[in-house]
């Protein structure tokens, strides 16, 4: 992991323009910031996945197309705290379907703590974790060949470029058998006074999040930033619906990074950019999905109409 990183931060400061991987950000520190984040009044995100999961449950059920004596696998890429999906796991066994609970994520800690928690509170159900990184591991998706659905909730494509999300969804679908389906939870495209200040919080937790990764540059790769030196920049494109997080160097400087055995330079003012969370609406959905097997079957909209779950049939 180390050296990947070494190797992605030599590559991304010394480009022009900087950038760095959002992938980075979830040291323990910053899994810590991004729980904090999903609770920030400005992160309408998770609040409105939550009210689909939680208010729409029986329609989202019958919306996986499945039969309660058919068993089949309901696996989540990048599960987390599981939520969300609790809502449609607690429904799914009320109403008697047999299924198997697939939670993937990168973080084994986050598995085992999801894992004991689900235990306890839902003790019937069907689970079998598997960790590791699903843009690496998608093989977590053939295990067995029971029908599946995927859940890729929480706007996480929303990080990929469409080209990546392009061909991320293209590779899904190759693992995937005619009837499966995708549940994909994506922001929606709006006014950037309401996105805006999402990525950009009173409380300053999402400039903590993002400055975070110097700090572990600085304990991982022998880095020497000076935190106050740099500056959260967010900005938000209204037109194309792509929220853009920077980190602005508020003065002239060089910081040596021992590990990679380079200075680098930084202007005052220049930027390295470390993330995008794209907003989409569904043609552009389409457009990622047009050369894939998916087609769009149903769509969920929270009461407010930020956010979208879409149903994707693998036809
Ligand atoms: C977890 C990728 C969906 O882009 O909204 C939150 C991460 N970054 N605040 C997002 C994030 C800054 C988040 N995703």
């Amino acid at each position: 992991m180390s050296d990947e990183f070494a190797k992605d931060v030599a590559e991304g400061l010394l480009a022009t323009p900087k950038t760095l991987p959002s992938k980075y950000f979830y040291d323990a520190a910053g899994d810590d910031l991004f729980i904090q984040i999903m609770d920030l009044p400005e992160y309408y995100l998770t609040r409105a996945e939550m009210e689909i999961f939680r208010d729409q449950t029986d329609a989202l059920i019958q919306a996986l197309g499945q039969v309660p004596d058919q068993p089949f696998e309901l696996i989540e890429l990048g599960a987390g705290d599981g939520q969300k999906t609790f809502y449609l796991l607690k429904g799914l066994l009320a109403a008697g379907y047999d299924f198997t609970y697939v939670p993937v994520d990168i973080s084994s800690n986050v598995l085992e703590h999801l894992q004991r928690y689900l235990a306890d509170k839902l003790p019937d159900l069907n689970i079998r974790t598997e960790q590791g990184d699903y843009f690496k591991r998608l093989k977590v998706l053939q295990e067995t060949d029971l029908p599946r659905v995927i859940l890729y909730l929480g706007s996480n494509l929303g990080n990929l470029t469409d080209d990546k999300s392009k061909a991320f969804m293209e590779k899904i679908s190759r693992r995937l058998t005619a009837g499966d389906r995708l549940i994909l939870g994506v922001d929606k495209k709006k006014s950037a006074d309401i996105v805006l200040p999402a990525y950009n919080d009173s409380a300053g937790i999402t400039s903590a999040f993002n400055l975070n990764l110097l700090t572990r540059i600085n304990r991982e790769l022998g880095g020497e930033f000076d935190l106050a030196q740099f500056r959260h920049a967010p900005e938000y494109d209204e037109e194309n619906g792509i929220a853009t997080s920077f980190i602005e160097s508020t003065a002239d400087q060089d910081i040596k990074i021992g590990t990679i055995g380079k200075t680098v330079h930084f202007g005052k003012g220049e930027k390295i950019k470390v993330e995008i969370s794209r907003k989409y609406d569904l043609p552009i959905i389409r457009k990622i999905i047009a050369d894939t097997p998916f087609e769009i079957e149903t769509v969920f909209k929270d009461s407010r109409s930020y956010y979208l779950d879409i149903v994707l049939l693998r036809d």
